[in-house]
């Protein structure tokens, strides 16, 4: 099971109509993936999930056992302030450590407003995950200037469709 994980808590977020986009790829490519949007995080979950807490809050116990139970992991990750979002480094502080992630796989694609795509975001996650012994598959789309290139709920872009289909075929082989 491949599980894609939105990698913000924004209500609406284009994160999630783009897990929406890559869920139905991989589907018309037989595999089956489920999402886990970081929308669900239990508002409190900082001060009822994370350290001495670690474990003790179901919403979020649920949501890190679908990252624990997959071996392949496809993060979305929009650039915020030059970087990956916060939360999404708050709800890999709450999975266990140090085995949460560790031989797993996972492929990242970033998204922004501006002309980066993500490629701060997704190098500084990769450092993370392959600190914690995952392994990122290299190709890492950068869908950069996403409201122009991404309408109702489809990317328009040749190009960016090129390296989404090339990033999926791969990573289900990876
Ligand atoms: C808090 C915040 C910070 C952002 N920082 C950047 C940024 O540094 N560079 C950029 O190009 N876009 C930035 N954006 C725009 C997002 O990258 C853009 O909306 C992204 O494509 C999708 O974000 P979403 O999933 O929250 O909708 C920022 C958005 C938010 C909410």
């Amino acid at each position: 099971m491949i599980t894609i994980v939105v990698g913000t808590n924004r209500n609406n977020s284009v994160s999630r109509q783009i897990a929406n986009y890559y869920q139905s790829i991989f589907l018309e490519k037989g595999v089956d993936t489920n999402i886990v949007d970081l929308v669900d995080l239990p508002h409190d979950f900082t001060g009822t999930a994370l350290y001495e807490n670690n474990g003790s809050n179901e919403i979020f116990n649920a949501m890190r056992n679908k990252v624990h139970a997959a071996n392949k992991l496809l993060f979305i990750v929009p650039e915020y302030n030059g970087s990956f979002p916060g939360v999404l480094k708050t709800f890999i502080d709450g999975l266990k450590y140090p085995e949460g992630v560790r031989d797993k796989k996972a492929a990242l694609v970033g998204i922004s407003s501006g002309v980066q795509g993500g490629v701060f975001a997704m190098s500084h996650l990769t450092d993370i995950f392959n600190y914690l012994g995952m392994h990122v598959f290299a190709l890492k789309p950068k869908l950069a200037a996403i409201e122009r290139n991404f309408i109702d709920g489809k990317i328009t872009n040749t190009l960016y469709n090129q390296l989404i289909n090339t990033q999926i075929d791969k990573f289900i082989e990876f």
